[in-house]
């Protein structure tokens, strides 16, 4: 019998489209989703689906007896607008949903934990261009810091408790399959939906606010990459920094009108904008591409054409591309 995979947040942006991904390797069978509530998306009727708050340890234990899983991918977390709006929450949700895989990792044997960082845990205080693996990290956002103690954690988990704890600290993620919900990077999902609808995009960052970012297809790979590389080959137990792309909406405003030449971007920064200034403009993933072989494939203008080519028929457009 081929081993079972737990995924834990399932219904998010990551979540859902690496339930695809693991059920094409391990079978969807042996992929169990979870999350909070039941998934609406067709992936998730295709194999075994269990509801699940992450802060529920003994729910977590019946799930984990019941499928023994050698790996856990844990994505459940308020991401960074949200968190600010219900900073409590975001606290509890992000630090006890890793505390119970963590420990359930060491009650359970679980072989392998997945755990997603973000570029959320740097700072102002951070060197903004090229921002390095170790440097300054003074997130001031309650996901930066909760994601930054969380670091920490799965490092000490790692060296005191054995847990092989893999983690990357990911850029702003953009898809076509599932929408994300609450992130800062967000706006450079939906600029996409609204080139093909309305043909404007007010935007909540400015123009010129540059932040990295990395497509879905490169994150599924880097998650899928981290997770199967050998145990000796991740020297990095916090996490990795990981990059793809870096561009500011002006920047990818251009890149789609490339291919809708009436498109427009209009302006109008709203409290997000504090966040986005505190994070990097561009990321220093050497150690990734050094330790495991990590390699984006994507840039901009190959990320705008796919997510066009693939949004274009939920709208009833053809590009023509
Ligand atoms: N995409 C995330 C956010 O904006 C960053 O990890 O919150």
């Amino acid at each position: 019998m081929s081993e079972h995979i737990l995924v834990v947040g399932a219904c998010g942006q990551l979540g859902t489209e690496l339930v695809e991904e693991l059920g094409k390797i391990y079978g969807r069978d042996h992929v169990i989703a979870s999350d909070i509530r039941q998934g609406e998306d067709e992936v998730f009727k295709a194999g075994p689906f269990e509801t699940l708050d992450i802060l529920d340890k003994k729910r977590l234990g019946e799930i984990l007896e019941k499928y023994k899983p050698s790996q856990v991918y844990h994505l459940a977390a308020l991401l960074s607008a949200t968190a600010e709006a219900k900073p409590k929450l975001g606290w509890t949700l992000n630090m006890d949903g890793l505390f119970n895989v963590l420990d359930a990792a060491i009650e359970f044997k679980i072989g392998k934990i997945y755990w997603p960082s973000s570029i959320a845990v740097f700072g102002p205080g951070t060197p903004a261009d090229n921002t390095p693996q170790n440097c300054v990290m003074d997130p001031n956002t309650i996901y930066g810091i909760s994601k930054l103690a969380g670091e920490r954690y799965c490092e000490y988990y790692f060296r005191k408790h054995k847990v092989d704890v893999r983690s990357l600290r990911y850029p702003g993620l953009i898809g076509y399959k599932s929408d994300p919900g609450g992130g800062t990077t967000d706006y450079a999902v939906s600029i996409y939906h609204d080139a093909l609808t309305t043909g404007v995009h007010t935007c909540f960052l400015a123009d010129h606010t540059e932040l990295p970012m990395l497509y879905m297809p490169d994150a599924l790979k880097a998650t899928l990459d981290i997770m199967h590389a050998p145990a000796e080959k991740i020297r990095i137990r916090s996490s990795y920094n990981l990059a793809g792309m870096s561009f500011s909406p002006k920047d990818i405003t251009a890149s789609i009108q490339k291919y809708i030449p009436g498109f427009t971007t209009e302006y109008n920064p709203d409290h997000r904008q504090a966040i986005a200034d505190s994070w990097p403009n561009s990321i220093d993933d050497s150690d990734a591409r050094k330790d495991w072989g990590w390699k984006p494939q994507y840039d901009l203008d190959g990320m705008t054409r796919d997510m066009l080519i693939n949004l274009a028929p939920r709208y009833g457009k053809t590009l023509g591309l």
